[in-house]
């Protein structure tokens, strides 16, 4: 509380986009929040100033090493014309432990988030409003410190941008779809011990490679499974794994590889609200194709901030395709998006009490 960040305004404010051809992270607003940190001092100088490049030694050991954090949230526009944000909390304290893994400083949780409030309100004209849209926004972590040796940086920078977007994957923001998921056997995304539950860039870009493959196969995403014995289902491209069998509906367990997921979270929340049987543990890739093969597995989703909820289709392994319930979308993965969905828009009542915070 009570933190006082200097604006600059742009004095050239762009043309804003077409809100029906947003798709994902292609604009970005008139302003963008930074902070720096140096050793002995902390994060001070909070300020938001217009959108526009940085300028970064080439030696800057984040651009070498990777040593970076970063976070996925969003902002939408509730029918009274206010704004909602969903859960920053929960975000805040996942950069801590992000921050953590990386060697980075922390930033305390009141910090971050009236942060991103302050940003969030200058730029507040360009939190969209058509159906399926919201303003994305990006907080990370950076080090500029010229540095050739491996070691944590004394000097970082704390931004947030943001980004008017539709749906993550095309068309989910007028009506959801079942995606096509390629089960990945050969790379992996994380391993016990690795980043994974930690949201850093290189867990990203390590998915790259499959993700390529997929979509060679036809797919819109990948299926990643565990790294020590390529046996258990992990997560879905970028996004947290569910699958209800038999009625009952599983995701795998927080094992260190798993990135705890806000909407991950909320699911399952939500789920058990509902007196739905939902199991946190490690489903084996042969159990879930078989229970695709006799029909026991009658939905599969993905949960994430950009993906909100999306329906999973159909599963391609080995040259096999395993499709659920007709490749159509189920009726729990449609409750869970309209009800998310709807709170974090203002359209449903937050049912949780404290999950939607409005500016
Ligand atoms: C998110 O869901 O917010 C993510 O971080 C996924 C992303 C890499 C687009």
């Amino acid at each position: 509380m009570g933190y006082d960040f200097k604006i600059t305004r742009t004095a050239s404010p762009k043309a804003k986009p077409d809100q029906t051809a947003l798709g994902f992270g292609k604009y970005y607003t008139d302003h963008m929040f930074l902070m720096d940190y140096d050793e002995g001092q902390g994060w001070h100088d909070g300020r938001i100033v217009p959108y526009g490049p940085l300028s970064i030694d080439p030696a800057a050991c984040t651009l070498h090493y990777a040593q970076m954090t970063f976070e996925g949230m969003k902002a939408y526009r509730n029918p009274e014309g206010g704004i909602n944000l969903f859960r920053p909390d929960m975000n805040a304290k996942r950069l801590q432990n992000s921050n953590d893994r990386l060697c980075i400083p922390r930033i305390d949780v009141d910090l971050f988030i009236e942060a991103v409030k302050a940003l969030v309100d200058v730029d507040r004209d360009w939190v969209p409003e058509a159906q399926g849209t919201s303003l994305y926004i990006r907080p990370f972590i950076i080090s500029p410190e010229p540095s050739m040796a491996v070691h944590p940086a004394s000097k970082y920078w704390f931004i947030i941008i943001l980004s008017p977007v539709a749906a993550y994957y095309e068309g989910n923001d007028k009506e959801l779809h079942g995606s096509r998921i390629w089960v990945e056997e050969e790379y992996i995304r994380a391993a016990v011990g690795g980043t994974g539950f930690a949201k850093c860039g290189g867990n990203y870009s390590c998915g790259m490679i499959a993700a390529t493959e997929a979509k060679k196969q036809g797919c819109e995403e990948v299926l990643w499974l565990d790294a020590k014995e390529h046996k258990y289902v992990e997560e879905v491209g970028t996004s947290n794994a569910f699958f209800k069998i038999n009625g009952k509906v599983y995701t795998s367990s927080l094992t260190g590889s798993i990135l705890p997921g806000v909407t991950r979270d909320s699911a399952i929340r939500l789920m058990r609200k509902w007196g739905v049987e939902v199991e946190e543990k490690r489903l084996e890739i042969d159990d879930l194709l078989a229970a695709a093969a006799d029909g026991s597995l009658t939905e599969a989703w993905a949960t994430g901030t950009a993906c909100v909820v999306s329906p999973i289709g159909l599963l391609r392994y080995r040259g096999e395709n395993f499709p659920i319930n007709g490749e159509k979308v189920g009726e729990l993965s449609q409750k869970l998006y309209d009800t998310l969905y709807g709170m974090q828009t203002g359209t449903a009542p937050d049912v949780m009490g404290d999950w939607v915070v409005t500016l």
